[in-house]
């Protein structure tokens, strides 16, 4: 073979691996479902770089190699816009939503209802991608609307951001626009990296995307796992602009560029509300933020016939969420003792809106994160409310921080027993030593445990009972619960003859339970709702349990030494011994036989629930495994019997077709758990 055959070969080879690799690319980051292991593509891609370096004539600035960022920026270059980049206009309730649409209906003289093309409205920036003859030259940032910046190195990091077309005739020229956002999983890894090495963190996707895409060193950015969806277009030459928008953004589908898959075509106003209520339902189960939705007119004519306010379109709204994070001051500082004594340093806020709801407390979590966040009081902080989510600090503003800010010192002795506060060395949790018996702040909370609806499910015994009952020496343990009279209970505040035999009924009605629940109940440390349940499956009754030893325990699925320790200091306790012999005695009691009667034909089946299933709620699901002995796993491995995908299902299900592992749909596992194959 002569030296210009294996050019040519090598040639060859090279135009064939790019194909592959960006087939595979497309496949994995475009369309979400990944062709080969990523141990492949890394070797196809580990073989171009080899044959690259060896021909370096070869390189072509849309090779799948060149996404590895370059050297550093000294500045961004200015980009001018050109048709610029509008804003769009916000409405937050459904009357701004049918204003909307009516104006549109006026606006275009039409009596019937309007037809919309919907999408997210994603929390990321905005971009602007030139292609000339179907290659990516340039890519700006939105900037004030007429100028932004030039990201182009920053931007051809991104692996959903196709660096060719995939056309044979690309359109001359063509300015794709969209969003750069970080997916909440690729942002929790982030985060994780940067607590690892010391640094800052970022407070949410949002900022984290603004952050690595505003770097001079687009090798940071490349490590940075970078997204993008398209939802609009600019400049276009050399092809004819499709009728609708939706059209639009199939189209650009076609040419490998992402778009969301979360989109309709709606009609009216009715329409527009109700993608707007079935994306609610779904927004936490998304793989990445969104602050509401986004609807445009469908028709690029009348489009063109509504025209332009000032700034913004007329043909499109955003319907907001309401915003789930707020900035407000932190009045003060100050500890929560929870049920198993934990410290939970807590910020008291000036009254915020966030999430729809007034926030005045946040969670800090511990001292550590305190330090690590470094807030103090008197700073202006970003607080986070997502979904039922306790609300809690994110950050503080640097720029607010007043001089006078002042640092947060943990407490020595507990603030409700006044018993030492003791941190273990190796642990981030600070405890107060007081116990069950000396610490009202413990005993309240593990009242509110044992009565939780996951637990004893006690309805009507909230916090302001269970306060009232422990202050007034009423309850010490739960078993004094049930030696609760009418007359006491209606003598309480806010109580009546009514409520009162209302909670004695709940009480009668939940003395029939079930294993599970009362081990849960019970709040021994480090045994939650899943260990109770492995607990009593394994030893199949409470008496079983009792008198396991060490090894019998740490012979439980998923226990370990830790966990058997908690589980025989508490159940070896006298007073725990005796509490367990009083509930009993007080007739609280659970069908042994239904643990043991229980179909175990999933024993030892790993599942794992990914996405929404079209009828089955996700704690559904886990309690029909779980019935029939299998387990719920939250992270796919090779160990994962079943993956239950539903609609919207991420990367789980990419995982497991990576690692081969079985993949069902909802009647898929209704029947496995029907028949015991
Ligand atoms: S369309 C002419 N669609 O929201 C209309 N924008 O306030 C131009 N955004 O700067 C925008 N998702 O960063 C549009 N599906 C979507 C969007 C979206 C997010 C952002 C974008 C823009 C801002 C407009």
């Amino acid at each position: 073979m002569n030296a210009a055959t294996g050019h040519e070969s090598d040639s060859a080879r090279i135009q064939w691996l790019r194909e592959e690799l960006n087939r595979h690319g497309h496949a994995y980051y475009v369309l979400d479902q990944p062709t080969i292991p990523d141990a492949e593509y890394d070797t196809l891609f580990t073989e171009l770089q080899q044959l690259e370096i060896k021909h370096p004539d070869l390189i072509t600035a849309d090779s799948p190699t060149q996404r590895v960022g370059g050297a550093p920026l000294p500045e961004f270059a200015q980009v001018q816009h050109d048709v610029p980049m509008l804003s769009i206009n916000n409405g937050f309730s459904e009357d701004d939503i049918r204003a909307f649409d009516r104006r549109v209906g006026e606006g275009l003289d039409q009596s019937g209802d309007v037809e919309y093309a919907c999408e997210l409205k994603f929390d990321g920036l905005a971009i602007n991608l030139r292609y000339i003859d179907g290659v990516l030259v340039q890519a700006a940032t939105r900037g004030d609307g007429s100028t932004g910046e030039d990201v182009t190195a920053n931007i051809r990091t991104i692996h959903s951001i196709p660096l060719r077309l995939r056309t044979e005739h690309p359109p001359k020229i063509m300015d794709v626009r969209g969003e750069v956002l970080m997916f909440k999983a690729d942002f929790a890894r982030l985060n994780q990296r940067q607590r690892d090495a010391g640094l800052k963190e970022f407070a949410n996707p949002r900022n984290a995307a603004a952050g690595s895409l505003r770097q001079l060193d687009s090798r940071i950015t490349a490590q940075r796992s970078l997204r993008f969806f398209a939802y609009g277009i600019g400049h276009l030459d050399g092809a004819e602009l499709p009728d609708t928008h939706s059209a639009l953004l199939d189209w650009y589908s076609e040419l490998g560029i992402a778009v969301c898959a979360e989109r309709a075509v709606v009609r009216g106003a009715d329409g527009l509300l109700k993608f707007f209520t079935d994306i609610g339902t779904r927004r936490a189960s998304l793989a990445y933020d969104i602050d509401g939705v986004v609807y445009k007119v469908n028709r690029v004519q009348q489009q063109q016939a509504l025209g332009f306010v000032s700034r913004a379109p007329r043909f499109a709204v955003a319907h907001k969420f309401p915003a789930e994070e707020a900035t407000t001051t932190v009045l003060d500082i100050n500890v929560q003792v929870g049920r198993t004594g934990a410290i939970t340093p807590v910020a008291r806020l000036a009254p915020v809106s966030v999430g729809g709801v007034t926030v005045t407390n946040a969670t800090l979590h511990n001292e550590d994160e305190v330090r690590r966040k470094d807030i103090r009081i008197g700073d202006s902080v970003i607080v986070r409310r997502a979904g039922d989510v306790i609300p809690e600090v994110v950050a503080f503003v640097p720029e607010r921080r007043p001089p006078d800010a002042r640092e947060f010192l943990m407490p020595t002795a507990c603030p409700v027993c006044g018993s030492v506060i003791i941190r273990p060395e190796d642990e981030a949790v600070a405890r107060c030593s007081g116990g069950w018996l000396k610490c009202a702040a413990q005993r309240k909370g593990g009242l509110l445990h044992f009565v939780s609806r996951r637990a004893m499910d006690i309805e009507g015994l909230g916090e302001q009972l269970v306060e009232q009952l422990v202050d007034r020496g009423l309850v010490t343990t739960p078993a004094d619960f049930y030696k609760l009279g009418l007359i006491t209970l209606s003598e309480l505040e806010r109580m009546a003859e009514k409520s009162a035999q209302n909670v004695l009924d709940a009480l009668t009605v939940s003395k029939s339970t079930t294993l599970p629940r009362f081990i849960y109940a019970l709040g021994i440390r480090h045994v939650g709702e899943s260990t109770a349940k492995t607990l009593a499956r394994h030893f199949g009754t409470l008496d079983a349990l009792m008198v396991a030893n060490e090894e019998e325990i740490l012979a439980v699925e998923d226990v370990g030494p830790v966990v058997a320790q908690s589980i025989l200091g508490f159940l070896h306790d006298p007073l725990n011994r005796e509490l367990i012999e009083q509930l009993r005695a007080a007739g609280v009691h659970w069908d042994e036989s239904a643990v043991e009667r229980q179909s175990h034909h999933l024993n030892g089946k790993t599942f794992v629930l990914t996405g929404t299933l079209p009828n089955l709620k996700r704690d559904e699901a886990q309690a029909l495994i779980e019935a029939a002995g299998g387990k719920v796993s939250g992270s796919v491995s090779k160990k994962t019997s079943y993956v239950v995908a539903g609609e919207e299902a991420g990367s789980k299900l990419a995982k497991a077709e990576e690692l081969g592992v079985p993949v069902l749909d909802e009647e898929a596992l209704l029947q496995l758990l029907e028949n015991p194959a």
